[in-house]
């Protein structure tokens, strides 16, 4: 099995909210757990930013899916990598709070502290996900 992982930003059409979210977030866990296709979504009013890992075929074909989904534009490629194993295994679209994206990490791997992924390098894309997904952990565990 040749595994890959796919990290890519886009900008979120207006008047993409709330209700729209919600049923990209269900469709994506049904689609995804039916493909093996694993990863985390995360975004704010301005902007997705997804990590999609599973087989090669079943990881392009739902991005190529995804391109075509009139909810976002300006789609950009931040990482593209063959990997040993997935780091999102858990989770079929883990969907990432905004409360999780809190200031002192998005400076941490930003210039400031606004969500802005466009300027996010392949490794800075992952770390912050990374680290994202470990704090809704945490966050979740303490609610
Ligand atoms: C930002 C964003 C992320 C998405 N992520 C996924 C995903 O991980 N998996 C998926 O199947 N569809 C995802 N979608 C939805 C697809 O674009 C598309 O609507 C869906 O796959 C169609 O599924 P269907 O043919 O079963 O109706 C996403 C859409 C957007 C806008």
């Amino acid at each position: 099995m040749r595994l890959v992982q796919l990290i890519y930003c886009s900008r979120v059409v207006a008047g993409v909210h709330g209700t729209a979210i919600t049923s990209i977030v269900d469709v994506s866990r049904f689609n995804n757990t039916r493909d093996g296709v694993t990863g985390a979504l995360c975004f704010n009013a301005n902007f997705f930013l997804q990590c999609l890992e599973g087989e090669r075929s079943a990881v392009n074909e739902t991005y190529h899916r995804i391109l075509r989904d009139p909810r976002h534009e300006h789609a950009l490629l931040l990482r593209y990598d063959q990997i040993s194993k997935r780091q999102f295994g858990d989770w079929s679209m883990g969907y990432l709070s905004s409360q999780a994206m809190a200031p002192d990490l998005l400076l941490q791997f930003g210039s400031n502290d606004r969500f802005d992924p466009e300027q996010l390098g392949a490794d800075a894309a992952l770390d912050f996900l990374l680290a994202l997904k470990a704090r809704s952990i945490r966050l979740r565990e303490a609610a």
